[in-house]
């Protein structure tokens, strides 16, 4: 018996000891793979360096120093998380791609307290998928361009006609566009009180986003929650108006006019864990809400950012005006509308918005979290991990684009916008491809053939800041002067 006690004991012992080497083994191997960096001070991690850098006229710098160290995808420890930055186009295709569903989006806490758990932002696997689509597929449709095309005229007209000789801060005023826009694609809502509240409520709604994550009476991160609390009041009245006209006039006979028609419409597996229509309503009216999170700054900042451009580089303006008065002279003398492919064949004029979208780096980064252990180009990344795909830096590095720093449209003659080009993805990439990518190429077009057949301009000396979000440190204040031509 003690002879087979003995043996029993002498299996359970090399059992553990061979795990125990397997493991020691497998962690010193995955430790040689975790991407080289340094995690900084305790509690603080780099987040100091990283936040200066975005301060600075060139906020690649924080990613530039430690690529020169550690290569193209380093570790760090910024915003209280482990993080791993990509700077390397491959590895940011494939975390972008997320073709094994491996990585799911990464917001701080007070961003996720703001978004409902339905919110698109949140949202993973099919139901994300399903309602991706829905916008999507509304957004590109030629039917929702041609009519757009129309309110987007409509709005830039009436914002330049509003100008006068005075200085005028630009920022602020492509943003009254942009916003009337936005609300026109997403519940049909034009001029009026409604907007007005929700303009107001919106402003102290965004404060929120990035705050410290305390709730109670009196904190940013409360009074914002009680703002999407008053538009979701509003909001939720107009979808349940509009779903009892859907069901009172047989959906398939309605049009689809903006994108809550879009959601309405759809009858597929997207609602059907919640039959209740109150679910349905509940859930369309809060994802109405948080498209207009990515929605609202964006657009606006890339117009600013394009007249900044434009405004240093006297070469590239003077063959925008070219190619856009050639268009307005084709239009006076046929007396023809505008229609949304006119604006969109201006070669030059697209050139000009790749080249400010590749220079503006609106969204620097795109976080996300592994759900499990991930290896990447050699490179792991361990579960529960944060990684960032830096856009910026790619956008950036002159191995990607010579003379990265000089805004420089004629380059794209060369390179051309293509759907593979690992080097420009402005918008993200994959499953999460911004929605609003076309809607945004075409509402820059139409605004800049509006401005520069309309104006000359002098803009005063600006800075851009990078951090938080991209914006011009004194809204970039500009003088206008109405252009005189036989064309108007
Ligand atoms: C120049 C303007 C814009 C830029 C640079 C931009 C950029 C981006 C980027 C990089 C993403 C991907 C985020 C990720 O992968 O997590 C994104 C997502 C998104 N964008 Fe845009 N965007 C712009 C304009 C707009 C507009 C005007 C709308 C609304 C009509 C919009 C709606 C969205 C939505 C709903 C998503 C989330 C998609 C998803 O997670 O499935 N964007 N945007």
């Amino acid at each position: 018996m003690e002879w087979f006690i003995g043996v029993c004991v002498s299996i359970i012992v090399l059992l553990i000891s061979s795990w125990w080497f397997v493991m020691k083994k497998k962690k010193e191997k995955n430790g040689n793979k975790i991407p080289k960096g340094n995690s900084g001070w305790p509690l603080l991690g780099e987040t100091l360096e990283f936040i200066a850098s975005g301060y600075s006229s060139r906020p690649v710098i924080f990613m530039e120093n430690r690529k020169s160290i550690y290569g193209n995808v380093f570790k760090t420890n910024i915003l209280g998380s482990n993080v791993i930055i990509s700077t390397d186009p491959e590895v940011n295709k494939v975390i972008l791609q997320n073709q094994r569903n491996i990585f799911v989006p990464a917001y701080p806490k007070s961003i996720r307290e703001l978004m409902g758990e339905h919110s698109i932002l949140q949202l993973n696997g099919n139901m994300h998928k399903k309602l991706h689509s829905l916008i999507a597929v509304f957004l590109k449709s030629a039917q929702f361009k041609a009519q757009i095309t129309k309110d987007i005229q409509h709005s830039v007209k009436q914002c330049l006609a509003s100008w006068t000789n005075n200085t005028i801060y630009f920022q602020d005023e492509v943003k009254k566009i942009t916003f009337t826009i936005l609300i026109k694609v997403l519940m049909s809502i034009g001029p009026g009180e409604d907007l007005d509240l929700l303009k107001r409520e919106f402003g102290e709604y965004i404060k929120g986003l990035i705050c410290l994550p305390i709730k109670f009476p009196g904190t940013t991160l409360y009074k914002s929650l009680k703002a999407k609390e008053r538009m979701m009041k509003m909001v939720r009245r107009i979808v349940e108006d509009r779903m009892k006209l859907i069901i009172d006039n047989n959906a398939d006979r309605c049009a689809v006019n903006d994108v809550v028609d879009a959601l309405l419409r759809d009858k597929s597996e997207l609602y059907n864990s919640s039959s209740s229509s109150s679910l349905m309503v509940e859930m369309i009216s809060q994802n109405i809400i948080e498209f207009m999170i990515p929605g609202e700054e964006t657009l606006p900042t890339a117009m600013t950012l394009a007249l900044k451009f434009l405004s240093d580089s006297p070469l590239a303006l003077s063959k925008l005006m070219e190619e856009n008065m050639e268009l307005k002279k084709q239009k006076t003398n046929c007396s023809n509308e505008y229609t949304w492919t006119d604006y969109m064949s201006l070669t030059f004029t697209q050139n000009v918005i790749s080249e400010t979208l590749r220079m503006a780096n609106i969204v620097n980064g795109i976080w996300r979290k592994a759900v499990k252990d991930v290896e990447i180009k050699g490179y792991l990344i361990p579960k529960d991990w944060c990684v960032m795909a830096s856009l910026t830096s790619v956008h950036m590095d002159e191995k990607n684009y010579e003379n990265p720093f000089k805004f420089d449209p004629w380059r794209w003659e060369k390179i051309g916008v293509v759907a593979s080009n690992n080097c420009f993805t402005p918008f993200g990439s994959g499953h999460r491809l911004c929605p609003g990518l076309e809607l945004s190429r075409l509402e820059l077009s139409i605004f800049l053939h509006h401005l520069v057949t309309t104006y000359r301009w002098m803009a005063e000396r600006d800075e851009i800041i990078y951090f938080p979000t991209v914006k011009m440190k004194k809204k970039l204040p500009i003088r206008v002067q109405p252009i005189n031509t036989s064309l108007d």
